[in-house]
């Protein structure tokens, strides 16, 4: 595949919203993913998989009025190998200038055992779907789900029945993360060679990170012909994520004198996506994670200041420029002003709008009382805690909390309900969980804590804290942030901004029934 006459762009489809946000405890509001969605394009993604229409009313309005705004993108709606789950998907995307349906069924042995078909049957129902589909439009993408696990006879199979059909994309997924990268690209080679028409198709790669090589078999899958990658950004996913869409981009990007292909991506743009998709997603970036890894460009040891200082190319194969990250220097204080706050926050990639702007600035003058030096990575943690907004039902007001070295802790909380102040004090075995006692004092609920954790955003003893909080209740999973230089009142606002969460994603499913997953295939 050297040869440059050939096709050489690679599509990337993102399916953040979809698989990403399917992801146990990253569940995003409808507001966060339209936000995202309009990012997604801006940025130059090809296709946008928006969601999984039939999932719930929740999912289904998203994908509606995610094609609604849509501008650039091919806006993609998943559905099950099942006339109303595609007729679904159509309903949401057709609203789209480029709408796509993508229909998909597990073709391996394990999978084709739990509707329990036939290999025929199975074959009869990929026709007869597919075809349904390409009557409602003629952009179809059809899966083989568990590609990589299925007898290779079968595979060709179907695939071939999937094009005469009408399917324009051929996905091969790897389910379970199961492939390495020679097997990855013998795969699209043997279909390329066997299946019928394959030239007038296009291959996609959609792997699973379980074994950690998602990108090096996304890759592999394109020097051997497809030419589209499904992935998300931060390697957002069930389990160990999907492919990283920063890492397939970049990758080729600074490798193009040996992978030769283009996407239409706009890399400046990465950081910001990365870091609202891990503010909504409740989805920390792990700091040594490639590209978009807080230690990703940063270079501590004295040999490398040493060498970035006379050449910064001595150690860094890509400018932080590339992917967006500003290396100002403007440090912001409590003298700085409304202009400087908008530049800095330019720079960073977020174009406030006045409101925002406004909004941002009561809260940053606030910090900056508090702490003497406000960082870049005070301001962003600032922009993206959404716990201010007052959306939710239930709102933190005061909070004062009594430590000492003798247990128990107590916490005086008062906790806006529906807009109406309760008071409570309780007690509890540390600060923290006399806070979330007093919570469930003044609001009773079912909901489990998932997960609590705490990141010091700066260094020093005044640094900003963010708080991740993960509830669950009935399956329904909600995360929460907040920020705050008070480590308690950030665990506090977290912990209801969650519940906030829960409430909507309660709200959505009552009276629609439960939610449906992609897994769920009877
Ligand atoms: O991993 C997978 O197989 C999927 C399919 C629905 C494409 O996400
Ligand atoms: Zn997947």
């Amino acid at each position: 595949m050297t040869d440059q006459t050939q096709q050489d762009r690679v599509l990337i489809f993102d399916t953040t919203l979809r698989d990403g946000e399917q992801s146990p405890g990253a569940t995003m509001t409808h507001a966060e993913k339209l936000e995202i969605a309009a990012m997604l394009d801006e940025m130059g993604v090809d296709i946008i998989e928006a969601g999984f229409p039939i999932a719930s009313e929740g999912d289904f309005e998203a994908v509606r009025d995610i094609a609604k705004q849509s501008r650039n993108a091919v806006i993609c709606g998943l559905a099950r190998a099942k006339f109303n789950d595609i007729d679904r998907a159509w309903e949401a995307v057709k609203h789209a200038a480029r709408p796509r349906i993508h229909t998909f069924i597990g073709t391996s042995p394990l999978h084709r055992a739990i509707p329990n078909l036939t290999q025929d049957e199975m074959a009869e129902l990929i026709h007869d779907t597919v075809s349904h589909a390409r009557n409602l439009t003629d952009n179809v993408q059809w899966s083989p789900m568990d590609a990589t696990r299925t007898e290779h006879d079968y595979l060709c199979r179907v695939v071939e029945i999937a094009i005469k059909a009408g399917a324009s994309t051929i996905n091969i997924p790897d389910t379970v993360g199961y492939t390495a990268p020679r097997e990855s690209a013998a795969l699209i080679s043997m279909l390329r060679a066997r299946v019928p028409r394959a030239d007038d198709i296009v291959f996609s790669t959609h792997c699973h990170n379980d074994l950690g090589m998602a990108t090096a078999n996304s890759l592999a899958a394109v020097e051997a012909g497809a030419r589209q990658i499904e992935c998300t950004i931060n390697g957002l996913g069930e389990r160990a994520g999907n492919t990283a869409l920063e890492e397939v981009v970049m990758a080729l990007r600074v490798r193009h004198d040996i992978m030769p292909y283009d996407t239409g991506i706009d890399t400046t743009r990465i950081m910001g996506l990365s870091r609202k998709v891990a503010a909504v997603s409740g989805f920390a970036v792990q700091y040594n994670k490639a590209i978009v890894g807080k230690n990703a460009f940063a270079h501590e040891s004295g040999i490398h200041q040493d060498g970035m200082l006379k050449n910064a190319e001595t150690f860094e194969i890509m400018r932080p420029e590339d992917i967006g990250l500003a290396s100002t220097s403007l440090v912001m204080g409590k003298h700085s002003g409304r202009a400087a706050l908008r530049a800095k926050m330019k720079d960073l990639g977020y174009d406030l709008g006045d409101n925002q702007l406004k909004d941002v600035f009561v809260r940053f003058k606030a910090l900056a009382d508090r702490k003497k030096e406000v960082y870049d990575d005070d301001l962003i943690a600032l922009v993206q805690d959404a716990t201010e907004e007052g959306a939710g039902r239930l709102q933190v007001r005061f909070l004062r909390v009594i430590c000492g070295t003798e247990a128990p802790q107590s916490a005086d909380l008062t906790l806006a309900i529906d807009g109406v102040d309760h008071q409570t004090t309780a007690q509890g075995d540390g600060p923290v969980d006399a806070t979330f006692n007093a919570v469930r004092a003044l609001f009773p609920h079912e909901a489990h804590l998932q997960l609590y954790q705490v990141h010091a955003v700066t260094g020093g003893t005044d640094a900003q804290a963010t708080v991740s909080v993960r509830m669950e209740e009935d399956g329904k999973i909600a995360t929460g942030q907040a920020a705050d230089t008070d480590t308690v009142v950030a665990s506090a606002k977290a912990y209801v901004h969650a519940l906030n969460r829960l409430l909507v994603r309660k709200q959505k499913t009552d009276g629609t029934g439960a939610e449906v997953s992609y897994k769920d295939v009877s």
